[in-house]
């Protein structure tokens, strides 16, 4: 391997004419890391990736790779691995002859390069479909394909935009895992766009939130989905997403439905909040917020509960030994810890 695979995004603004598509967006990436883009469509993560590998060019700011300025150097001089969204394969070529590329370009023997080919397509398992053209192979084996293609230049940052977005669910979760494997084994430092937050809080060391062209927050998975910083980073992470319930702030408390729950904020001044639970924080007891069960969404293990509060909806996760029927009256409950507490104006955590 070449450099560490150390990444740092030093205030980078990118412009299309009047529109911003990045407004100023720092990160740094460790060696080894497995650091995930994660945002709606359109929120930047793709132009980011496209800075990095030096597709694009900022309209601002600095980019380092190692230690390194590269903000002005050629894509192709940079130490790095793409496999972006259409695997970019080449049709009229094999498999051996579309990984063997990147290291005919470089002027290898053959004698150096057949080796190399065979070992990289061992590591991603397509040793067998040398002699096959990308046509005749599956979604995933187009995938690995364009690793092994990765994996041969010795790069040590590789550059995912979507990766597994066009396979079927069943081989995207298989590929998913095979892919955190991968990096791993390998030790690369893998920078991950996704829009999809269950493969991020899945496969990431680290993830950027990103909302219309800013970071919202970054964060380990564990952390972000526990603490979100903003009402738009809750909205965005976990399924079925939190209940935003707008409230009164008062002496420690939220009235919700007309009934109080205690929050763990002490002393913040009397406002108005969005209050935040997520369906698995909803506890169902004796007392609490009245409320009618809706409809029930069986998951199997699991059901999700929509709970009508004199008017405002609340979702529940339950247990499937804890199912109501439907159209039962019940109360809810969450615990002080369970709730968050978003600044109604501000948008950002209390
Ligand atoms: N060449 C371009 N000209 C104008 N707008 C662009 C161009 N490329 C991207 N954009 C805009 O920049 C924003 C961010 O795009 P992108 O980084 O591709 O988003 P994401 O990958 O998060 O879906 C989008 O609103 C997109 O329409
Ligand atoms: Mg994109």
């Amino acid at each position: 391997m070449n450099g560490r695979g150390q990444v740092r995004f030093e205030d980078i603004i990118k412009m299309h004419g009047e529109f911003a598509a990045l407004k100023g967006v720092t990160f740094d990436i460790e060696p080894g890391e497995f650091f995930a883009l994660l945002g709606p469509s359109g929120s930047g993560k793709s132009t980011t990736l496209r800075i990095l590998a030096g597709l694009d060019a900022p309209t601002s700011g600095r980019v380092y790779i190692d230690g390194r300025d590269i903000t002005a150097t050629d894509a192709r001089d940079r130490d790095i691995a793409m496999v972006f969204q259409s695997y970019a394969l080449y049709p009229h070529m094999t498999v051996y002859q579309n990984i063997a590329f990147p290291l005919e370009m470089a002027n290898l023997s053959k004698a150096e390069i057949g080796p190399a080919v065979k070992d990289a397509a061992r590591k991603v398992a397509i040793d067998h479909l040398l002699d096959r053209k990308p046509g005749q192979l599956s979604g995933g084996q187009q995938q690995r394909c364009a690793l092994a293609r990765a994996i041969v230049r010795k790069a040590c940052l590789f550059l995912l935009d979507e990766p597994l977005s066009n396979l079927d669910a069943k081989l995207r979760l298989e590929t998913r895992t095979e892919l955190k494997r991968l990096q791993r084994s390998l030790g690369v430092t893998a920078v991950y766009v996704t829009h999809d937050q269950e493969e991020a809080m899945t496969l990431a060391d680290r993830m950027a939130i990103f909302m219309a062209g800013e970071i919202q927050q970054i964060g380990r998975p564990a952390d972000v989905f526990a603490k979100p910083n903003s009402l738009d980073v809750a909205a965005f992470i976990g399924s079925p997403p939190m209940n935003l319930i707008p409230a009164r702030y008062k002496d420690g408390g939220v009235e919700i439905a007309g009934h109080r729950l205690e929050t763990a904020l002490r002393n913040g001044g009397e406002r108005d909040v969005v209050v935040g639970i997520r369906p698995g924080a909803v506890r169902i007891g004796a007392k609490g917020i009245p409320a009618i069960v809706e409809l029930i969404e069986d998951l199997g293990d699991t059901a999700i509960l929509d709970l009508n509060c004199a008017g405002t909806l609340i979702r529940a996760r339950v247990s499937d030994g804890d199912v109501p029927r439907e159209g039962a009256a019940l109360s809810i409950l969450a615990r002080p810890n369970d709730i968050h507490l978003f600044d109604k104006t501000t948008r950002r955590r209390l």
